[in-house]
């Protein structure tokens, strides 16, 4: 499949990590207390997937009440207050509401009295396709400071009965704040893949609440708002966008497999992660995997897995970072960092 892919900076400004942040909730749903639940075990669960845990939202905390502590602990990384944002952008697949954006409800809550906002639906892929529009915001001159989050709570959109999917989710966000630089220094983003197989789009899927099938007793009854998988199709998807991803970047931009530092991937199964490492191949330490803790918190992984990274001193400056995602859509996309 054709891909858009963006190299800078050419003339245009720099734009560059300025701060990360994440949150996760309290509550821990551990493969025991899935045990529980549906006909599964840890051991299942573990070999298949390498997940242990994975953090629930309580009840009444929202994809924004999730954010909103990712995106301060991101502004104080940043030494930067909210009305020094622009724009803020929010990766997610189930907001607060249906309508308005959840960013809305962030901007308000941050105090970001300047900033634009509005959300994105690029599935588990949509904090790079968010970090693209951030990015791209800023090279144009358009804003000087974004705020990019992923913030999922995954555990509404999923059937608790359903052993296929309940045992892969977890709910969290990640927040980065992107700054224009016209100097040197600083966390350079240097290139951008994005990708969309729109054929695939049934592979993952939410049916019912939308315009195509709309909420309903019936299909409520029917379960059709939860979401539903081709487990070993995604699992194929995954495999092979990684790889080809890491391959292509490498080529396109000069540069050796052995040359990237480290690979922070869509957190989806610790399986996908270690068959990439085997065909690409690149060591298995170069992967930050966080998978074990959180599950896959869709949007959110990447971020999250991206801060624990920066937190655990995983990336020295000047080091090559490549962020890798894919998911529903089916969509997928890259991001090489000069850190
Ligand atoms: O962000 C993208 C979201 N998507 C994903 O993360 C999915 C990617 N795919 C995967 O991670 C894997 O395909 C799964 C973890 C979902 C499934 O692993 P698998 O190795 O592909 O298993 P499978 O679907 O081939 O199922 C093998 C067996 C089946 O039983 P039979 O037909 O062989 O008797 C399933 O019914 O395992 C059974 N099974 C389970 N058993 C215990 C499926 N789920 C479970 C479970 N516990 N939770």
């Amino acid at each position: 499949m054709a891909s858009a892919v963006f190299q800078g900076p050419g003339r245009m400004k720099r734009a560059v990590f300025a701060g990360t942040g994440s949150y996760l909730p309290a509550r821990r749903m551990t493969n025991a207390d899935l045990e529980r639940m549906v006909d599964t075990s840890d051991a299942w669960i573990v070999q298949r997937t390498g997940i242990r845990e994975r953090r629930i939202a309580a009840p009444g905390e929202a994809t924004s009440d999730l954010a909103l502590p990712a995106a301060r602990a991101a502004l104080a990384d940043a030494s930067l207050a909210a009305e020094d944002l622009d724009a803020i952008i929010v990766a997610t697949m189930l907001g607060d509401r249906l309508v308005p954006a959840t960013a809305a409800r962030i901007q308000a809550d941050l105090g970001a009295r300047r900033a634009a906002a509005f959300d994105l639906n690029a599935a588990c892929t949509g904090f790079i396709y968010a970090l693209a529009a951030g990015a791209a915001g800023i090279k144009s001159g358009l804003f000087r400071n974004a705020l990019v989050i992923g913030s999922e709570c995954n555990s509404r959109m999923v059937d608790w009965t359903d052993r296929n999917t309940c045992i892969l989710f977890g709910d969290g966000a990640g927040a980065a704040v992107l700054a224009a630089a016209d100097g040197a220094g600083g966390s350079d983003i240097l290139a951008f893949e994005l990708g969309c197989d729109g054929a695939k789009a049934d592979l993952i899927a939410v049916e019912a609440g939308g315009t195509r099938l709309p909420t309903t007793p019936e299909t409520a009854a029917a379960g059709r708002h939860f979401l539903t998988m081709n487990g070993r199709e995604v699992f194929k998807f995954a495999v092979n966008s990684i790889c080809r991803m890491l391959t292509d970047l490498c080529a396109r931009n000069g540069i050796a497999l052995n040359d990237i530092a480290l690979c922070v991937p869509h957190q989806v199964n610790y399986r996908v992660i270690e068959a990439c490492c085997e065909r690409v191949p690149l060591p298995l330490d170069r992967f930050y995997l966080n998978i074990d803790r959180c599950g896959n918190t869709s949007a959110a992984s990447i971020p999250i897995a991206l801060d624990e990274a920066v937190r655990a001193g995983r990336l020295a400056r000047g080091d090559l970072l490549c962020l890798l995602g894919f998911g529903a859509g089916m969509t997928w996309g890259s991001a090489l960092v000069r850190w």
